[in-house]
């Protein structure tokens, strides 16, 4: 099966009260950990591709490793651009053979954004890529860009047709209160996200897809193994997992998740370099974080995304 894009995904998970997961792709070990579990819950996937992971690992090597993924597992796999900055970075990866990109000028005046997402999706579209756009700004970091709280805001539900009709992109991110990285939420503070946005959000746009960024829940158990571990990682705080359920209910077909990942990865090699200080051969330790990797996505599939079993 080659490439697939979202289009038959997110109608699938619109109807059926579910969400496909969006999982960041940097290396081997994680494309293995991610489509290993997949492969297992028969789930349907997108891997995505930021910037600085294009920087990192080079397109085409992680081309070729998802192409290997297909081989592998058989899935239905989407591979998309995460936070595209600019139109030649979503032509690269057109061009490139990704069958998604995100452009991502959420930051602009919604004028400007509706014009540079227009010539993205004008392009995409000539080859048969599909286009997410995102109105609303989150906190948090990402790549070179940290936005802080205070210049964060929620999606106006009033300005989404006009988006969607004048761009004419595939499905829109929003921001209804999650936030990038591992320090989402004030300590103490109950995390709570804007429901009644996306409620608006998806009566003005009936049938189409939703998505959410930064949507990590940030394990506790995987701060503590860090912090045990020679870590400093106090007050990291992520988004409550039956939040995240309830949002795949509803119009929310894509839900982002990437810090969950690295922790899962790092409590695990820390630990290991902990319990095993004299061991330097690389396949030693990245062995169990690629397992750690497969066990939280598997996780994510069945108990927050509710996507096994419709690949
Ligand atoms: O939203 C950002 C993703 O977590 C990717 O992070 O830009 O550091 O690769 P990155
Ligand atoms: P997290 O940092 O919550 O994992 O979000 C990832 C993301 O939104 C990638 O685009
Ligand atoms: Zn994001």
């Amino acid at each position: 099966m080659p490439l697939v894009t979202t289009k038959e995904m997110f109608e699938k998970a619109y109807n059926g009260g579910y969400a496909i997961g969006a999982f960041n792709v940097n290396n081997m070990e994680i494309v293995q950990g991610i489509t290993e579990a997949a492969k297992d819950l028969n789930a349907p996937l997108i891997l995505q591709v930021s910037k600085g992971a294009r920087a990192y690992a080079n397109h085409t090597y992680l081309m070729k490793l998802v192409e290997a993924a297909i081989e592998e597992t058989g899935l239905p796999i989407c591979l998309h651009l995460d936070h595209g900055d600019s139109f030649e970075l979503c032509k690269s990866c057109i061009d490139g053979g990704f069958t998604s990109v995100m452009i991502d000028k959420s930051g602009l005046p919604l004028e400007e954004n509706i014009a540079i997402t227009r010539q993205v999706v004008e392009y995409a579209h000539d080859h048969g890529v599909v286009v997410e756009a995102e109105l609303g700004t989150l906190a948090g970091i990402e790549d070179e860009v940290n936005v802080s709280a205070e210049d964060s805001s929620y999606t106006r539900p009033e300005d989404v047709q006009e988006f969607v009709e004048k761009t004419g992109c595939d499905s829109l991110a929003i921001a209804i209160g999650t936030s990038h990285g591992a320090y989402k939420f004030k300590p103490g503070t109950k995390p709570q996200l804007r429901f009644d946005i996306l409620e608006d959000v998806a009566a003005r746009l009936p049938g189409f897809p939703i998505v959410l960024h930064g949507s990590s829940s940030v394990p506790q158990e995987f701060v503590k193994i860090i912090n045990e571990n020679g870590g400093n990682m106090p007050g990291a705080i992520g988004v409550p997992e039956d939040q995240l359920r309830q949002a795949a209910s509803m119009a929310v077909c894509k839900i982002n998740i990437d810090s969950d990942l690295r922790l899962a990865m790092t409590a695990t090699i820390r630990q290991y370099f902990n319990e095993h200080p004299d061991h330097f051969d690389p396949r030693q330790y990245l062995k169990p974080a690629r397992e750690a990797i497969k066990q939280m996505v598997a996780h994510k599939i069945t108990d927050v995304l509710g996507c096994d079993g419709k690949a």
